[in-house]
């Protein structure tokens, strides 16, 4: 469903095509100044309450967003592969949720610290990062969320998240951990399309669980929804971080453009750009928190989006697959770690709890 078909996609582009030209004759720079004085703010309010970005967290949570794109799915389990160490010691998996045909993987577990639920997406596993990015040039705000008659976003990105056995997994899941560990708060973390998933997920629990016992952290994530869609998102989630580093390219996908209104893309709050200051001859690590209104011309919109490295690696963590090959996955034979194996609907499920768990209802 993540692949249009090819004609659909040339006359998507052709369209698309048309607004990019208006919109690079009307905005083609990336200037502070001019951002500033135009509608960048549009209708956002700061809805925070307060809340605000902590760098520990940030440097813990980016680690879930690595792990969740390990293909070894019983050192991933386990929480014994390469990328589940240091200051992620102590989670405890309880479900893995392979889509192999949408190609998504996601997972639920509970960490002692921060002591909370975590729920991890993985970016995407096509065979080629540059095709994907590519891709998201065009995508089309296509679909009207529901309830919200002005919030548009994507369809891609919103049926992988709403379209799919995951969601139905996830809430499974979340249900069982809260049950079991009690009334926990919610982690959502997730790089590149998977900080786009993430989004939605945040947004579905946030209105099930009340926002106060969600938050979302994101790497990389490319814009999923228009201005309506924005602020309705940060009313929704307003304890949200979308980290973005340097020139990487998705956070500049798909293209705001202040001209178009209702029409464009926009980012939800709150932005945190991790860059490099120059001072002479001095390199400084820098990390600015931006304004409330998700489109802070002085952070990543500031620079020109063209680095695939930049997106490939956050806080010094990398986060791409481990493999080549799309959607690989591997289970080991020996263990016991996990209760259930299932396929549903060409999705895999390994979980904690027992088979009957499965059958349960989840909303
Ligand atoms: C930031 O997060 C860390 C890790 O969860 C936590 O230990 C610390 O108390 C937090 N700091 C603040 C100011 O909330
Ligand atoms: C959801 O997925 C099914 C099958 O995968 C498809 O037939 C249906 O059109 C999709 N619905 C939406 C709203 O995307
Ligand atoms: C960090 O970057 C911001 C711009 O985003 C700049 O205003 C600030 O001076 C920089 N801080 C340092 C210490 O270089």
């Amino acid at each position: 469903m993540l692949r249009e078909t090819s004609s659909r996609r040339r006359m998507a582009k052709a369209a698309a095509a048309v607004l990019v030209v208006a919109g690079l004759l009307l905005s083609s720079s990336p200037s502070p100044a001019a951002a500033a004085g135009r509608g960048g703010e549009l209708r956002m309010k700061h809805s925070d309450g307060g809340y605000s970005y902590n760098r520990t967290l940030a440097h813990i949570l980016v680690q879930y967003a690595s792990a969740v794109y390990t293909s070894d799915l019983t050192s991933l389990f386990t929480w014994t592969c390469p990328r589940c160490q240091g200051d992620t010691k102590g989670f405890e998996m309880i479900v893995i949720i392979v889509d192999v045909e949408n190609c998504l993987q996601a997972f639920v577990g509970v960490a002692p610290d921060p002591q909370s639920i975590i729920i991890a997406f993985r970016g995407t596993q096509e065979h080629s990062v540059s095709n994907w990015i590519e891709d998201l040039f065009w995508k089309q705000l296509d679909v009207t969320y529901p309830g919200m008659p002005d919030a548009m976003v994507h369809h891609g990105f919103y049926s992988a998240y709403y379209n799919t056995t995951v969601r139905r997994e996830i809430l499974k899941a979340v249900r069982w951990a809260r049950k079991t560990y009690g009334r926990l708060p919610i982690n959502v973390v997730g790089h590149s399309m998977g900080g786009a998933l993430a989004s939605f997920c945040a947004l579905d629990l946030s209105v099930k669980y009340g926002s106060q016992e969600v938050q979302l952290m994101t790497f990389g994530q490319p814009r999923v929804g228009n201005p309506a869609f924005a602020a309705y998102f940060s009313d929704q989630v307003p304890r949200t971080i979308r980290v973005t580093h340097q020139n990487d390219i998705v956070p500049h996908l798909p293209p705001y453009f202040c001209y178009l209104g209702e029409w464009t893309y926009h980012h939800f709050a709150r932005e945190v750009w991790l860059h490099e200051t120059i001072v002479g001859n001095v390199v400084t690590k820098n990390e600015t928190i931006c304004d409330g209104s998700g489109e802070d011309p002085t952070c990543s919109r500031s620079v020109y989006g063209r680095s695939v490295a930049d997106h490939l690696e956050y806080y010094g963590v990398s986060l791409h697959a481990d493999s080549r090959g799309t959607c690989q996955f591997v289970i080991g034979s020996t263990n016991t770690a996990y209760s259930s194996i299932l396929e549903v609907d060409r999705t895999i499920i390994l979980a904690r709890y027992p088979q009957e768990w499965q059958s349960v209802e989840s909303i």
